[in-house]
């Protein structure tokens, strides 16, 4: 079953928690949410604060999407907050293993997420651990960018890696997916889609958005 998780990065946060709500209302599977730091990535977005407003007004899972830098700092006040799952940057823990284990034991679903010129090999020792890897698109800071073509093959190496633990782990995808990059990155092996401008900016509404998603992954 394929998961759908609008970013809401996309959305008007002058009126965050309706477009969250429509989100809902038109079968999201989560809310995507992107914490950006200024440090790790060149742009400030939101944070703990909008986690746990939106933990008020939505039943959807929180997939908080941590672009900070050494997120262990920050990882319980965003549990409490109401974050569902938390994905962390290979490249912004200096101890990995360490940060997944706490975010299992403070009763959130792991992720961890690689930015696209990261190698698979920085998560093959973690797979054991997490519950989902996340296989970034684009270079992360910024909604609305092209989706980089050559992340599809990554897509599948990493479903074959993870075939090889014989363990069940999700691959996100967050990046530039609309309707036709969802039917090409399903076809490679992901099973949960970001996506914020195909959803929240879609002409034609929110609804229209994610069943147009929905839509090119069931032809697979
Ligand atoms: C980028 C974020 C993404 C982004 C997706 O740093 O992690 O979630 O907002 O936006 P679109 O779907 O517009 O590329
Ligand atoms: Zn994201």
């Amino acid at each position: 079953m394929i998961k759908i998780a609008p970013s809401i990065l996309a959305a008007d946060f002058a009126r965050l928690g309706e477009s969250v709500q429509a989100a809902e209302a038109a079968g999201a599977d989560y809310a995507h949410v992107d914490v950006m730091d200024g440090v790790f990535v060149p742009n400030i977005s939101i944070g703990i604060p909008v986690v746990a407003a939106l933990r008020k007004i939505t039943r959807l899972p929180l997939d908080v999407h941590l672009m900070i830098t050494r997120p262990e700092r920050y990882l319980a006040d965003f549990v409490a907050a109401g974050a569902s799952i938390v994905t962390v940057h290979v490249e912004a823990c200096d101890h990995l293993h360490r940060a997944v284990q706490q975010i299992r034991e403070l009763g959130a679903r792991p992720g961890v997420t690689l930015n696209p010129a990261t190698s698979l090999e920085t998560v093959r020792e973690i797979l054991p651990y997490v519950d989902q890897v996340l296989i970034m698109s684009v270079n992360p800071g910024f909604g609305g960018q092209e989706y980089i073509p050559t992340m599809t093959d990554k897509i599948a190496r990493l479903a074959a890696m993870i075939r090889q633990t014989g363990r069940a782990v999700d691959i996100e995808v967050d990046g530039g997916i609309d309707a036709e990059r969802a039917a090409e990155v399903v076809a490679a092996g992901a099973n949960v889609l970001v996506a914020g401008t195909a959803v929240f900016r879609y002409p034609g509404g929110v609804k229209a958005g994610i069943n147009a998603i929905r839509a090119a992954c069931l032809v697979h």
